[in-house]
């Protein structure tokens, strides 16, 4: 496979994530099927756009025995740069009432948990009867609130990552695997560059 120049390490592969999504959509299942039963077995799948985007596609085709319904919001909170800002701010709202809706919060990556915690929050405030949350990857060492997520699929290191949904300033969100950005290359790098 080709490893495009901006990446410093590849720290999950395609089939990592594929294997960790399997196991994910089988503990939520079972989950909402034993645990937490819903009304007419549907979850509302939530999407914070748009990171989750290939997480979300992968993981729903791994739910077995509960419907599910999707829906996205936008909210940002690092500008496509590589800095967290301060207040996540919400660019695209939910477009439909969710009261009394079991939710699954569905991101690419939990850094300081500001973002999640603030949406959280506000889908309690919107009357969701429960708020559940999934994150392919937890920045543990990055987080600045008090939060704790419901699954999570890997650890990863406070390093600037991308790829599988994760951008550097808007792109590289398609590569298959998640990596390390070089931090040394995009000093003077120019998406115009070829190789
Ligand atoms: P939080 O509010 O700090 O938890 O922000 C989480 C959001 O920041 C994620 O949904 C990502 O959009 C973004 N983010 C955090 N870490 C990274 C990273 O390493 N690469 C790309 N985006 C990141
Ligand atoms: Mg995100």
């Amino acid at each position: 496979m080709k490893i495009h120049p901006l990446v410093k390490e590849v720290l999950i592969t395609t089939e990592e994530i594929n294997q960790k999504c399997f196991e994910l959509g089988q503990k939520i299942s079972h989950y909402y099927l034993n645990e937490h039963p819903t009304q007419y077995n549907t979850i509302l799948c939530l999407g914070l756009l748009k990171g989750c985007i290939p997480f979300m596609a992968k993981l729903i085709t791994q739910l077995v025995g509960v419907e599910c319904e999707t829906e996205y919001m936008i909210v940002s909170s690092y500008f496509g740069g590589v800095k967290s800002n301060e207040t996540p701010q919400i660019l695209f709202d939910l477009p439909m009432l969710i009261t009394n809706r079991d939710i699954l919060l569905v991101e690419d990556i939990i850094d300081s948990g500001k973002t999640i915690k603030m949406i959280k929050y506000y889908l309690y405030i919107k009357g969701a009867r429960s708020v559940k949350v999934v994150t392919l990857l937890d920045k543990k060492s990055g987080r600045k609130v008090d939060l704790v997520t419901d699954w999570y699929g890997f650890d990863v290191p406070p390093d600037f990552l991308i790829g599988f949904g994760l951008d550097y300033q808007e792109r590289l969100r398609n590569l298959p695997y998640i990596a390390i950005i070089d931090q040394d290359k995009i000093k003077n790098w120019k998406w115009t560059t070829k190789r």
